[in-house]
């Protein structure tokens, strides 16, 4: 064990879970960077930036596209508690952990939460919310694309139209799913969307890319309360109630990014690595990375396959840039991720609720959708199998490396 003032040295990990995944070195690199003053001029371009570069990651001409301190759920958090008044109604559609978790952020927010749940490994079809939406006459529906817990990833063609039509704000959790699928938020109809970085964008968690609509920021303007300290003689409050969290107060958030109101202390090194993240990203293109992570997701499922591996959910609505597979019976799930992470290095995922222990997920996503991370994978979880007593027709790595051009 190392004493307490010893240089913590991580070993090293090739980060093939759900997420976090391995960060780009360039994010790492840009990570480094001395820090500003977040009024410093050269700060305030760098925010306005920022923006622009995340208005091209999703799609949107949306001003309000700004980042809040925090991991994905501080995204989720901050659109929640600043669109929901206590006693809305907010319908979300549950399938899986994480739809679970906006039930939850909205039950503490004081919503009057309605959920309609879909088998864990299935999604929903648009009917189905739609008479949903008829039944409960929500204010918000809330839900995930990508539910990183089941690998499934929810279409979402035609429902912020629908939302639309209903009167109803719409509010998606694209955490997992940015970046590796498609999310055109303007052409969707999105009125919020919220992200993280640590998935298909290739950073660290600690900063989450948000997008509202007009219709959205016109709501949370009209609940703007700004602190005490920095009201001007003269200020009125907005009419609507008073935001129930301070840093999660996406009016005066917006403010912070728009006008430069004096709100938290920027996690600056946070901003550098969204910045590089985006920057990567938009290089590539976005086309281009939703195939890249198609195809790796791709390779190595051929690999799994090849394997003797059974794969979990409905294959036509699999998110593409992560896996479920079934743990075989004749192992020990748990010890299986135990020896490929002590013996190989390698990190992959369980699941939670009815999956904990049933399935395993494996993530090509951000910097790790890349051959050789996908081929080392393959090889060294056939491996692990074989230590732990299987017996397998292949190591996949042939059949996955059929799969690339
Ligand atoms: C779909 C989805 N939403 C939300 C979260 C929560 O993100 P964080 O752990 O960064 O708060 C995750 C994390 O895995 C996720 O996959």
């Amino acid at each position: 064990m190392p004493t307490p003032l010893a240089l913590f040295n991580p070993p090293p990990r090739l980060l093939m879970g759900p997420g976090p995944i391995n960060a780009d070195p360039r994010v790492l690199r840009a990570m480094s960077a001395p820090l500003l003053g977040q009024y410093d001029p050269a700060f305030r371009q760098l925010m306005r930036d920022t923006q622009e570069l995340y208005r091209q990651v999703f799609e949107t001409r949306n001003r309000a596209t700004v980042l809040v301190d925090g991991t994905a759920r501080a995204g989720i958090e901050a659109i929640l508690v600043s669109l929901i008044c206590p006693g809305d109604i907010v319908l979300v559609p549950v399938f899986g952990r994480f739809g679970n978790l906006l039930c939850e952020i909205a039950a503490r927010c004081g919503a009057d939460v309605r959920r309609v749940e879909a088998t864990w490994g299935t999604v929903f079809s648009l009917e189905t919310i739609d008479a949903a939406l008829q039944k409960h006459r929500p204010r918000l529906l809330a839900m995930c694309q990508g539910d990183t817990s089941t690998t499934m990833c929810q279409p979402l063609e035609g429902l912020g139209e629908l939302c639309r039509a209903n009167g109803v704000i719409s509010y998606v959790d694209a955490t997992a799913s940015i970046a590796g699928n498609p999310l055109p938020v303007d052409e969707w109809k999105l009125d919020a969307v919220s992200v993280g970085l640590q998935k298909c964008l290739g950073g660290p968690a600690g900063i989450s890319p948000i997008t509202l609509s007009d219709a959205v920021v016109e709501r949370i303007e009209a609940r703007k309360h700004l602190e005490a300290g920095l009201q001007a003689a003269g200020y009125q409050p907005g009419s609507g109630p008073r935001i129930a969290s301070n840093y999660f107060d996406l009016a005066m958030i917006v403010g912070y990014w728009e006008h430069g109101l004096n709100h938290h202390t920027e996690a600056t090194t946070m901003l550098y690595a969204a910045y590089e993240c985006a920057r990567i990203l938009l290089e590539e293109g976005l086309a281009a990375a939703h195939a890249r992570h198609r195809l790796h997701c791709q390779a190595l499922q051929a690999g799994l396959v090849a394997m003797g591996l059974r794969l979990f959910g409905d294959r036509t609505h699999q998110m593409q840039n992560v896996t479920g597979i079934y743990v075989p019976n004749e192992v020990d799930g748990e010890a299986v991720r135990r020896t490929l992470l002590s013996d190989f290095g390698i990190e992959i995922g369980t699941s939670f609720g009815p999956l904990a222990g049933v399935i395993w997920r494996i993530g090509t996503m951000g910097y790790n959708a890349q051959r050789t991370a996908v081929l080392q994978t393959l090889a060294c979880l056939a491996a692990t199998l074989r230590i732990h007593g299987m017996n397998l027709p292949s190591d996949g790595v042939a059949e996955a490396i059929q799969v690339y051009p």
